[in-house]
């Protein structure tokens, strides 16, 4: 009787919106409500200038094998709070983060359980952050989710920048298409390739960006993925409502949680003006702040690599072709016959060192030093590297020598061949065997199917496993750049070692097939939003058959537009990818890439519109230089810039590096020009740029 008293002085209490709170961002722009329905069922809502973002949705969990988190719920208890504060990144887009929002913090019980909930919310003039927070209580020890309830609803059909949905991988180019429009162009091609279970015709990955018709610009990821498996989104296009979908384990398990925890953030950012999204620094500020206590050993890389010609198949990681002389598993190479087009052997690694002392690179990159590769591509899909044991033809201690000599870091590659348990058995070897040896950078990538097998890319035990590899890495002292690993989520304000990710389509596809033209002007707006991106841009040569006969891909950018990635691409990672004698046929644009900065202490965001252009200028960390990059998506057009942003009374010698104005991202992609102008703050710009063109601009103080 007692109980049932309660359900009706709540309802009536619902129906006088006694449960609505509200707050505000701190310029007052966006108002977050949060709300329990008829059912106890707990929702939040979002606008931004009075106009709806997030129209009324659910929040809530189903659990595996247990009673439901998702209705019958009351509010215990709020909390608001407001929070002002500036951090220095260790390496970062300026040298300097605000992080300044207010919180409101609602504390949930479901009655039939007895369970407790906590559900958070942090408004930033950019958007809300929210997570669940499940405190230790008596009721809730262990569980398993089965299914997470987080909707996010939107208010009409708009126009999104997507890539389906995948458990194992990013690597696509992106569609820009109405959100009804998704089921229709949903690549039939590409979900057939996956496995059956992480098909859905509707669903995307994060971090999704969307524009309405009213000139909102909207996106959502998350934010501090620790120990929790990834979000994508699958849409119900009845009522364009996006449901968040996990991804599960081997058992069709989503995360195994145990109280007291908390979810990652959802993060949905919005305003009327694109270059906000790209400014925003909330992915990072919703993460902690640095667990590395001496950070000094942590420093932004520009490199060059073996890398292009092995991606365009003009040489190889392995050593022979010979494959019967090396059995599966068994590493003697002495009856091997080498195959002839081997790059990591010690003279051509030491022409690379010579390359890279004399025009200022940081690092050199070595991939296919160490043994196997042939038997992970000839003969087993489970081929198992040990990450120390070199080819004959490459000598770690030479070319440690030899590249010390010039001031030159060698960059250490561990392919995993996606064998996870065996990375790491050997991590701790692999990280020692580096120090000994003088690396302080390691490329990891995670190609093919995981080991153990059935284990997908993007599952929780997975994310265990890449930040195990961070914080490890930490311990040596060793900085990750680690391929086809999860996206990022701003993990790099409490690991700055991580220095960088690919978890996209990086420039290895313009030897695929080709990417996009626009697909510069894209991830921005998506990948980057969590981290920096090992993009490996700097490629001349765009007609890949002149490296490779038998490869006819076409690089679908103009040599202005990979100068200019150096900017709009922010990373504290940057590699110059191309081959030296395709620089040496254009030293006087390579100047750039030798100029550009990786670190610095301001961005100004000029221009910006998602798939079509983007203009940002960056102050050189530690000096008074800017660089300026302009990629340009669509047909061709004409940028207009202020100088403004450089400091008044002061001179500037400006380079422009720009498309020719009969540049063709196809036909005529190595048509530049390079112009040399006065500049002061006063000073103002009109530059054309091509589609799949753009171009970049040092400046220089006088
Ligand atoms: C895929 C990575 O993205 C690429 O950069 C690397 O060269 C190959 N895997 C080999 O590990
Ligand atoms: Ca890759």
């Amino acid at each position: 009787m007692k109980h049932r008293f309660n359900i009706l002085i709540f309802t009536f209490l619902t129906f006088l919106g006694i449960n609505a709170q509200q707050i505000t961002s701190p310029d007052g722009n966006s108002v977050l409500e949060f709300d329990l329905n008829t059912k106890g069922t707990p929702t939040y809502k979002l606008t931004y200038k009075n106009k709806a973002v997030i129209k009324a949705s659910k929040l809530g969990f189903i659990f595996k094998d247990d009673e439901n988190l998702e209705s019958g719920f009351t509010i215990l208890g709020s909390q608001t709070d407001s929070f002002d504060d500036i951090w220095k990144p260790v390496w970062g887009e300026e040298s300097e983060i605000r992080n300044h929002y207010n919180e409101l913090l609602l504390h949930l019980k479901q009655e039939a359980s007895q369970r407790l909930m906590d559900i958070r919310f942090r408004m930033y003039d950019e958007g809300v952050g929210f997570r669940y927070e499940f405190p230790e209580q008596p009721h809730l020890g262990h569980f398993v989710i089965e299914d997470e309830q987080t909707q996010f609803a939107m208010a009409g059909d708009h126009t999104a920048f997507w890539i389906p949905g995948d458990y194992d991988t990013q690597e696509y180019d992106y569609t820009e298409s109405r959100l009804s429009e998704i089921r229709g162009l949903m690549d039939k091609s590409i979900t057939e390739n996956l496995s059956q279970k992480s098909f859905s015709s509707t669903g995307v990955q994060t971090s999704l960006m969307l524009k309405t018709d009213a000139g909102l610009y909207i996106n959502i990821h998350e934010a501090a993925l620790i120990d929790y498996s990834v979000m994508h989104l699958e849409l119900d296009d009845k009522h364009m409502v996006f449901n968040a979908w996990l991804t599960p384990d081997s058992q069709g398990n989503r995360p195994y949680m145990v109280a007291p925890a908390n979810t990652p953030w959802r993060t949905v950012m919005v305003s009327d003006d694109a270059r906000d999204i790209l400014a925003s620094r909330m992915t990072y500020n919703l993460n902690a702040p640095c667990e590395i206590e001496d950070t000094s050993w942590i420093k932004p890389v520009k490199y060059v690599g073996v890398w292009w010609e092995m991606i365009t198949g003009m040489s190889s990681w392995a050593y022979t072709n010979d494959f019967k002389a090396v059995k599966l598993g068994v590493t003697d190479y002495s009856q091997a016959k080498p195959n002839g087009t081997h790059a990591a052997n010690n003279k051509h690694v030491k022409e690379l060192i010579d390359f890279a002392a004399l025009h200022g690179f940081d690092g050199v990159l070595v991939e296919g030093w160490n043994v196997g590769w042939e038997d992970w591509f000839g003969h087993s899909k489970d081929y198992v590297f040990d990450f120390v044991t070199p080819y004959p033809d490459f000598d770690v201690d030479e070319i440690q020598n030899y590249a010390k000599s010039k001031g030159v870091e060698m960059i250490m590659h561990h392919e995993t061949s996606s064998s996870v348990r065996n990375y790491e058995r050997h991590l701790d070897g692999a990280y020692k065997f580096m120090k000994d040896h003088g690396y302080h950078a390691v490329k990891s990538g995670y190609v093919g199917d995981i080991l153990p097998r059935g284990e997908n890319h993007y599952s929780q035990w997975m994310v265990n496993h890449y930040q195990y590899a961070i914080e490890k890495a930490a311990e040596y002292e060793i900085m990750v750049n680690a391929h086809e690993a999860v996206r990022p989520t701003g993990i790099a304000r409490t690991y700055p070692n991580l220095i960088g990710n690919e978890s996209a389509r990086g420039t290895e596809y313009q030897a695929f097939g080709g990417s996009k033209p626009n697909h510069v002007t894209v991830l921005p707006f998506t990948r980057l939003i969590g981290g920096p991106m090992d993009y490996t841009p700097g490629i001349f040569e765009m007609d890949v058959s002149k490296l490779n006969p038998n490869n006819n891909s076409h690089v679908n950018s103009t040599i202005a537009n990979q100068l200019a990635l150096y900017v709009t691409m922010y990373s504290p990672l940057q590699m110059a990818a191309d081959l030296p004698e395709n620089y040496n046929r254009f030293l006087d644009a390579f100047q750039f890439i030798k100029d550009v900065a990786v670190d610095w202490d301001k961005s100004v965001y000029l221009e910006a519109e998602p798939g079509s252009y983007i203009t940002i200028a960056r102050k050189a960390k530690g000096t008074n230089n800017w660089f300026v990059g302009n990629v340009n998506g669509k047909a061709g057009r004409i940028s207009n810039i202020s100088f403004d942003f450089l400091e008044k009374g002061k001179k500037y010698i400006a380079t422009i590096y720009a498309d020719a104005k009969d540049a063709d991202y196809k036909t005529n992609p190595q048509a530049y020009t390079i112009k040399k102008i006065k500049v002061t703050s006063k000073s103002k710009l009109k530059q054309n740029s091509v589609e799949g063109g753009g171009y970049a601009i040092s400046i220089m103080e006088e």
